[in-house]
């Protein structure tokens, strides 16, 4: 049976009506928010997104910047213990831990690099260039040694982390740029459950012991150690839980991405202390935390200003370490 002309009438009408309003309305709704204007876009912080690698110029400059992104993603084939530089960083690459050459927010991005440094840094306690800063990981993360600030290696890194950080607006950082704040378990992580979640969630690629699994060329890593002597040393930041456990959330297991974690915190944190409960290569750096009261709550060595112990430094729970600290700074 056919509908009459004027039944259909009505009803357009009453779906116009019903657009009109709810259009409306929603625009009164926006009205009470505040208006967007030069001031607010510092605050509403946008995620960044890095530069087009197809916009590097094709100068001298541009040739240094394309160099120092290939010694980024391929390390190893320059710096690894087979490679055509030097022997002497652990067969990773940067961009194990920078994912895609540091250009992926929540993936210890180099978002903020070019628009903070140089800058203060607690841990040495010094202002810290940006050459002092790759440095840094070369020494800890790829356990090898440092670079001359001259040589056209860092040279051109440096210029590959300027060109790539150069439309963040001076002095501040994009959401993001690091990687994510996990909110603190209220007690320590559960290596025996960590060492479940590494069998069934990373094995698969890190291997059962841990040790990677190096590519055809046995000159770098398809994918790289988590612990033994090829992988970041004790002085590195990724041997500090939160720092370990931020990366994994919106990186791993490979493929993981912002905003979408494949894990929960508690399982990221329980695998994170597992994957620092097993043995690396040990590196001290005596300048390292020269105040000790800056020492961040998840750094596992002593001395500390306050009476936790290690273990609870390494492992949590760090929230009463966290509330000791803030007390002991109101009293000072
Ligand atoms: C094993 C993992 C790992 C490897 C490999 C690694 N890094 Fe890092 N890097 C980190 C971590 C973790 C941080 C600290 C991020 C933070 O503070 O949240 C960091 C920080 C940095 C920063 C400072 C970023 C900022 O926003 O302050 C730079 C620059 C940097 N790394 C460069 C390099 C370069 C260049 C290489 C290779 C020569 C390298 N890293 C290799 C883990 C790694
Ligand atoms: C599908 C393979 C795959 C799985 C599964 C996987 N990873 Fe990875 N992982 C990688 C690759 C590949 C890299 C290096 C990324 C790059 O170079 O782009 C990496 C890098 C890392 C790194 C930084 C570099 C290093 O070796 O220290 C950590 C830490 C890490 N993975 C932890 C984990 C954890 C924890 C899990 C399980 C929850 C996991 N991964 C599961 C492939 C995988």
């Amino acid at each position: 049976m056919k509908p009459a002309p004027v039944i259909i009438l009505i009803a357009l009408l009453l779906i116009t009506v019903a657009g009109t309003i709810i259009f409306f309305t929603g625009r009164k709704k926006n009205t009470h928010q505040p208006s967007i204007g030069p001031e607010s876009k510092t605050t509403v912080k946008s995620e960044w997104l890095a530069p087009d690698t197809s916009l590097i110029p094709l100068t001298t400059e541009g040739d240094l910047i394309r160099f120092g992104r290939k010694l980024i993603a391929n390390t190893s084939f320059y710096f690894g213990p087979a490679g055509i530089i030097n022997h002497q960083a652990n067969g990773m690459n940067c961009q194990n831990c920078h994912l895609d050459a540091g250009t992926r927010i929540f993936s210890n991005s180099f978002a903020a690099v070019a628009s903070l440094y140089p800058q203060f840094r607690p841990r040495s306690g010094r202002i810290e260039s940006i050459e002092f800063r790759v440095n840094e990981c070369l020494e800890r993360s790829l356990n090898g040694k440092k670079i001359d600030s001259n040589s056209t290696e860092m040279k051109s890194m440096v210029a590959y982390l300027k060109w790539v950080g150069k439309e963040v607006q001076k002095g501040s950082k994009p959401r993001g740029a690091n990687t994510e704040e996990l909110p603190f378990l209220n007690r320590q992580a559960d290596t025996l459950k960590g060492s479940l979640i590494f069998q069934f969630r990373c094995q698969l690629c890190h291997g059962p012991d841990g040790q990677g699994v190096l590519a055809a060329d046995k000159k770098s890593y398809t994918y790289p150690p988590l612990w033994g002597k090829h992988s970041y040393n004790t002085a590195a930041g990724l041997y500090r839980l939160t720092k370990l456990a931020g990366f994994i959330k919106y990186s791993m297991p490979f493929g993981t991405k912002y905003p979408t974690p494949q894990l929960t915190d508690e399982q990221i944190w329980n695998v994170a202390g597992f994957i620092n409960s097993k043995q690396r290569p040990v590196k001290f750096f005596k300048y390292d935390w020269p105040a000790l009261a800056a020492k961040p709550v998840d750094y596992p060595f002593g001395p500390y200003t306050d009476s936790f112990s290690e273990r609870q430094h390494k492992y949590g729970p760090f929230g009463p370490i966290k509330k000791a600290k803030e007390s002991s700074q109101k009293k000072t």
